[in-house]
């Protein structure tokens, strides 16, 4: 039974202020902490089209994303995702969604993962050999788009192993391409019938045709041959049953699955590297203490799993640059039946937007919440820390399922970067941060390399 809510809560009205609207569209992170600021930690935003509950208290997010979890299912903006990535575990819900987690889960144990963790290392080596061209050149490059690319080929390489070798079509550019209709789906949805005029609906069908039709023929491959090795994703999948009926993915259920990862593990990945050299190179004292770091536990040698565990700082920064730009800065949920939480009323249907940003950055959980300190993350200062109140990959049962692979990842490749390179930042270049399902640099970062 609900109890009656009693609590009023502000509202933050955009509509008829078209300003305010171009304003929070061009930087949602930043209008939401000025509200924060005005309002509190719990405000509605009317946006015209939407109106919705935004909230940075720890204890309604507990209740939200974790207590009375059961009551909310992923929002609209969310939804529309599954246009592409199906039924896979971030879009699933209800039953489904918990017996399909079941079955993926053993794939992302922490034991399992170590498993991939050669092939990580193989990736990124060949990435960094490569990256060598870019050493004192005069031109600056995008850091962003290199993040983008070599995260990319670890999710390829620990998904599928061997298997997506030999297929001649670019799987990065077709998801990429999807991607970014997508997102123009969800930011302009006025827009929608044009799409289907002018052929970009087409080509999105096309474009996941295309996809689809790789993605089966890797698994039918995968099935009569049972290539690769073992130590892929694909693999652990594909062998996965459930306890109880003892019952297999289905093929739709492998490719969703598939998808869902390759799309929610490797964007987000490139955005935490891209915002910590961004950190990193404004802050030379802190960027010195990593590569003292690194360079002495390393040398010029290739890390074992051994030396994640032996570097620190190299984590500090991690977590620290995910609590300043929290690559999943928002999580959208829809209620669906009447509920309350601290005394806030919550609708049926009702939206509520919670927002890691405001949260990681609340001056009642933080000091000098804007600062750049990776030693908040010092083990003896996080065991003071207020509970609740860092969350990067998010709470409660759809709590991110690849958190240990992507902390693994992005402190390799933070780690084998600072070994081999230093980078200084092109101040030439307007950092402009862009929100939508992910928070990224718009048009990139870009550095120099030495
Ligand atoms: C820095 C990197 C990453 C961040 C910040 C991140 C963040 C998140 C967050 C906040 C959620 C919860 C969304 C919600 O509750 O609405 C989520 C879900 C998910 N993430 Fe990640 N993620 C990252 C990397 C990865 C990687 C590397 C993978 C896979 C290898 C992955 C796969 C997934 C999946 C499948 C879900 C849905 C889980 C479910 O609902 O059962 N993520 N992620």
């Amino acid at each position: 039974m609900v109890k009656i809510a009693t609590k009023s809560i502000p509202t933050a009205r955009l509509d008829g202020r078209f300003a305010d609207l171009r304003a929070f569209r061009a930087d949602p992170p930043t209008q939401l902490r000025k509200y924060k600021k005005k309002f509190g930690d719990t405000f509605h935003l009317d946006l015209i089209f939407q109106k919705a509950m935004v909230t940075s208290n720890p204890e309604v997010i507990r209740h939200v994303l974790q207590t009375n979890n059961k009551n909310y299912i992923k929002d609209l903006a969310y939804r529309k995702l599954k246009m592409a990535l199906g039924n896979g575990l971030l879009m699933n819900e209800g039953e489904s969604w918990m017996a399909q987690r079941r079955l993926a889960q053993p794939a992302f144990y922490k034991k399992r993962l170590e498993g991939l963790f050669d092939t990580m290392v193989e990736t990124t080596g060949r990435f960094v050999s490569n990256f060598e061209q870019h050493r004192g050149s005069k031109t600056s490059i995008n850091i962003t788009s290199e993040m983008n690319i070599v995260t990319s080929d670890v999710a390829l390489d620990t998904l599928l192993g061997g298997n997506r070798y030999g297929d001649n079509i670019d799987i990065q550019q077709t998801i990429s391409r999807s991607q970014k209709y997508i997102v123009r789906r969800i930011r302009y949805p006025w827009a929608t019938p044009m799409a289907y005029i002018n052929g970009k609906h087409r080509q999105f069908k096309n474009d996941l045709q295309r996809f689809d039709k790789v993605v089966y023929d890797i698994i039918n491959k995968y099935r009569e041959e049972k290539t690769g090795g073992e130590n892929h994703l694909l693999s652990m999948l594909f062998e996965a049953r459930d306890e109880d009926t003892g019952e297999q993915m289905s093929d739709q259920q492998l490719r969703d699955e598939l998808i869902t990862i390759y799309v929610a593990g490797h964007e987000t990945s490139a955005n935490a590297l891209s915002w910590t050299w961004y950190l990193l190179t404004q802050h030379p004292e802190i960027y010195e203490r990593l590569k003292d770091e690194v360079r002495s536990t390393l040398g010029n040698r290739r890390p074992t799993l051994a030396d994640l565990r032996a570097m620190p700082f190299a984590r500090q920064v991690m977590e620290e640059s995910m609590r300043l730009y929290p690559p999943a800065w928002v999580m959208g949920r829809e209620a669906l039946n009447d509920d309350e939480a601290l005394g806030y009323p919550i609708p049926k249907n009702g939206i509520v937007i919670v927002s890691i940003s405001n949260l990681h950055r609340d001056e009642r959980y933080w000091e000098n919440p804007n600062q750049f300190d990776p030693d908040r993350f010092a083990p003896e200062r996080t065991k003071e820390r207020h509970r609740g109140v860092y969350m990067p990959f998010g709470l409660g049962p759809r709590m991110c399922i690849g958190n240990n692979f992507a902390l693994m990842e992005i402190q390799l490749i933070i780690m084998m970067m600072v070994q081999g390179f230093d980078f200084e930042l092109d101040t030439e270049h307007l950092v402009v941060p862009e929100a939508l399902i992910t928070l990224r640099p718009k048009h990139g970062i870009k550095v120099f390399v030495k």
